[in-house]
């Protein structure tokens, strides 16, 4: 079988990529000349775990290719999923969708035989018939089929997602032109069935409000526990074990009830607005989900008070040193970050900040304020701070030792914003160790 997908960003680059080891061919597809050089000469626009080898091995067997030419590549496939980005629209919360509908429209018009349209970004429910009104009115000549299948990967374990699905979701139109699909999607996904992972279909819409659903519900539960966590420090209880107490309930499930300093990322905070938007316009609303986004949002700008008040309550003319820049572990991924919410609010308080990331400091660089001096390691960082903050929990961080870490540092204040450590040996080492949700 043969694939094109329209967009060699973090999704369409992955899928396309695990699609060429399923042995699909695969041609990947974007405007952007530079990314597509850099990647025939195996280059890596982002920082995923394994991506790179993927790339290589699927290249040198000719299954994996690149263009800049959207007409070519289309040209006799099976199948086109769109993955460009639907970031937030300016203004009002709403996905944008011109990248989606510009490609739809090019794919149509540079078919020359029919196809399914398979939309991979993640778009309001509703969108697929957009499309297919679209496509229909571009070529009123060719039954182009449009579906969606909307990814669940997680950065930084991407490709295992992608390889060994809880599920995959497939949306199609009704009749004859969906089952035609279908069938398309289901051969493509074959190799899953051999690890009897279910490949689900449904409708159009159902598809596209599982995928904002299924933020929605992750994002709600990273909310709650922060609350909890919240409630614990009051109460003198201890948010890992109300987590675990909870989360062995099969019902609830343990996972995604990790208390930390808020939700970042290229989706949780971009799908939960769109997901709320639509159930506002669609006169049903969402008031979990807006209560979801609006606990984020309060959460990420509170942890910087949190440093402060541990300071004593004050940061001005001390330095804090950073560790952990990105949204999370294993990307460089800087996409509202709680770093992006932290950091400048403790320069604007007057402290001096000493950051480090294992992979996010290029990006760091181009969107944090300036003034931030970044560290050569997390020792580095350390090094004459007054006190240290936790906000990304990389496994590096994990295996320092408490007691040089304490030696490096001036002052002994450690804030740990993911609940890395012991308390009990912080303290022993020496610190005025507080974290998030533990007495
Ligand atoms: C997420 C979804 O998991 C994935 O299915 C979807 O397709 C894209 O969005 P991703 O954004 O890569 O993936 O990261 P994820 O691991 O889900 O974490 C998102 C955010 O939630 C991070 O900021 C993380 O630190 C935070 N988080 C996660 C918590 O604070 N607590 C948790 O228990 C879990």
């Amino acid at each position: 079988m043969q694939i094109a997908v329209i967009g060699a960003g973090y999704v369409g680059l992955v899928s396309g990529a695990c699609f060429a080891e399923f042995g699909i061919e695969v041609c990947l597809v974007d405007t952007d000349a530079s990314k597509i050089e850099a990647l025939k000469a195996g280059r890596m626009p982002i920082y995923e775990p394994g991506l790179d080898k993927l790339v290589a091995d699927n290249a040198r067997e000719k299954r994996l290719r690149f263009t800049t030419e959207l007409a070519t590549a289309v040209n006799g496939v099976d199948a086109v999923f769109l993955a460009v980005g639907t970031p937030t629209r300016r203004g009002d919360g709403h996905a944008d969708l011109s990248y989606v509908f510009a490609a739809a429209e090019q794919v149509a018009r540079a078919a020359k035989g029919p196809l399914v349209l398979v939309t991979k970004s993640t778009v309001p429910v509703g969108t697929g018939r957009r499309i297919k009104q679209l496509v229909r009115e571009a070529r009123p000549d060719l039954d182009i089929a449009v579906a969606s299948n909307p990814e669940f990967l997680r950065e930084g374990a991407a490709i295992g997602d992608f390889m060994r699905p809880d599920r995959v979701v497939v949306g199609v139109e009704e009749g004859e032109t969906g089952e035609r699909a279908a069938e398309v999607l289901r051969r493509l996904y074959r190799p899953l069935y051999l690890i009897e992972r279910p490949v689900m279909v449904v409708g159009l819409e159902t598809a596209e409000i599982i995928k904002y659903a299924a933020n929605a519900f992750l994002a709600m539960k990273i909310s709650f526990i922060n609350e909890v966590a919240d409630l614990c420090e009051k109460a003198g209880a201890h948010v890992q074990d109300v987590a675990r107490g909870i989360g062995l309930d099969g019902r609830i499930g343990r996972k995604f009830l990790h208390a930390g300093p808020g939700y970042g990322g290229s989706c949780f905070p971009k799908d939960t607005l769109a997901f709320a938007r639509t159930g506002q316009d669609l006169g049903a609303p969402l008031q979990l989900v807006e209560a979801t986004i609006d606990i984020n949002d309060r959460r990420k700008k509170a942890m910087a008070d949190r440093v402060i008040a541990a300071c004593g309550g004050s940061v001005a003319g001390k330095t804090v040193a950073v560790l952990g820049l990105t949204f999370k572990p294993e990307t460089d991924d800087m996409r509202d970050a709680p770093s992006l919410d932290i950091l400048p609010r403790l320069i604007e308080a007057g402290a001096t900040v000493r950051a480090f990331d294992p992979e996010g400091m290029s990006h760091a660089r181009q969107i944090l304020p300036e003034g931030i001096h970044y560290a050569k390691g997390a020792l580095d960082a350390a090094k004459d701070a007054d006190a240290l903050v936790v906000l990304t929990e990389w496994n590096e961080f994990r295996a320092l030792a408490p007691q040089r870490l304490a030696e490096a540092m001036r002052g002994k204040v450690l804030v740990d914003l993911r609940n890395l450590y012991e308390p009990k040996l912080m303290r022993e080492a020496g610190f005025e160790y507080s974290s998030v949700g533990r007495p």
